[in-house]
């Protein structure tokens, strides 16, 4: 009986440690750290990087799995990929910024305002995240929706079909007549 015992607690003893142990790992941290945050980059997870495809092709059926075309794909921004996260955040795990945007983003890209007479209001404002994920998405441009959907999150449909040149766009991409950042006047054409 006594002997029962202790090899039961022996056996906590061990399953205690494993638990420190394995809380320790990255994958555990991975975790622990996207309990707090999202987009936390997954250690575990296959990067989506166009190049590594083919290489990749050959190792293994889990690999084969995550380049299947059925599955959408990250695409991820330059920075994030390549996980200078202290371009953007003021520590490597802080969601902080550096600066406010649209500065943040024009330290690596043209300002808009060189480009055009008129810029679109969130433009104007510093909204570049209303439309684009800093980190990855789905959809090209890194941007958050597709198709008018991106447009129609601030702009009411019915309003867009009062005006006559609107009547026949049907699923046409706004961004087919207009650009999303700036133009010539406030119609921001093409
Ligand atoms: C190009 C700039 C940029 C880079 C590089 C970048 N981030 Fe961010 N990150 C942002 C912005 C901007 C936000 C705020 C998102 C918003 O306003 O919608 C943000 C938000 C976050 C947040 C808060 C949660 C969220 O998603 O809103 C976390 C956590 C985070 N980033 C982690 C990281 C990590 C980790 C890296 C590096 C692997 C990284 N970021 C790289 C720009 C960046
Ligand atoms: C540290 C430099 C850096 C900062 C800061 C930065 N970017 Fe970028 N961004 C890049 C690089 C590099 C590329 C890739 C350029 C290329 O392929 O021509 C890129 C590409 C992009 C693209 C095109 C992605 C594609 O798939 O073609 C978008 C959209 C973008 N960035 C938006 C933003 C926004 C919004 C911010 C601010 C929140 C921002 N960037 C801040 C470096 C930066
Ligand atoms: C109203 C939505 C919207 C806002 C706000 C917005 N963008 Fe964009 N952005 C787009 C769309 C749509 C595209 C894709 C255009 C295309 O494919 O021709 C794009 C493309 C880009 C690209 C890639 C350009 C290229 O030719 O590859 C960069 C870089 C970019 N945006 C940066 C920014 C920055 C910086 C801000 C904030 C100052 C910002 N965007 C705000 C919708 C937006
Ligand atoms: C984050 C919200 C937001 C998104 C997303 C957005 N817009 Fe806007 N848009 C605005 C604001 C704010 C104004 C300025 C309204 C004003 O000045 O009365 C504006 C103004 C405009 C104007 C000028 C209207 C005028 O009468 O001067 C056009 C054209 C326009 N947007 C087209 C688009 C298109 C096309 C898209 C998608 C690519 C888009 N918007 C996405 C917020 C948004
Ligand atoms: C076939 C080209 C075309 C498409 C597609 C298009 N627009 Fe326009 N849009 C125009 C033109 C041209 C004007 C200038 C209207 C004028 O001169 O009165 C305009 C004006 C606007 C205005 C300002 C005047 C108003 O009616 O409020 C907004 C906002 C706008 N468009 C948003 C959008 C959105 C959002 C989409 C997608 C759902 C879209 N447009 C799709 C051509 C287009």
């Amino acid at each position: 009986m006594k002997k029962c015992k202790s090899n039961r607690l022996n056996h906590l003893f061990i399953i205690i440690m494993l638990m420190f142990i394995l809380a320790c790992s990255s994958g555990n941290r991975y975790k622990w750290l996207s309990f707090f945050f999202d987009d936390v980059p997954n250690p575990n997870a296959k990067i989506a990087k166009t190049d590594s495809l083919q290489a990749d092709s050959s190792k293994s059926a889990f690999n084969a799995r995550q380049i299947r075309p059925s599955k959408p794909l990250y695409i991820f921004h330059a920075p994030y990929q390549e996980k200078a996260c202290d371009d953007c955040h003021d520590l490597a795990y802080s969601s902080r910024l550096l600066q406010p945007q649209p500065q943040l983003c024009y330290q690596c890209h043209e300002d808009f305002k060189e480009q055009f007479a008129v810029l679109h209001g969130p433009v104007a404002s510093g909204h570049c995240t209303a439309c684009h994920n800093p980190h990855m998405a789905k959809n090209k441009k890194l941007l958050k929706r597709k198709g008018q959907q991106l447009c129609l999150y601030c702009h009411e449909l019915s309003d867009i079909l009062k005006n006559d040149v609107h009547q026949d766009i049907d699923n046409t991409d706004c961004t087919e007549c207009h650009n999303p950042h700036g133009g010539e006047d406030e119609y921001l054409l093409n």
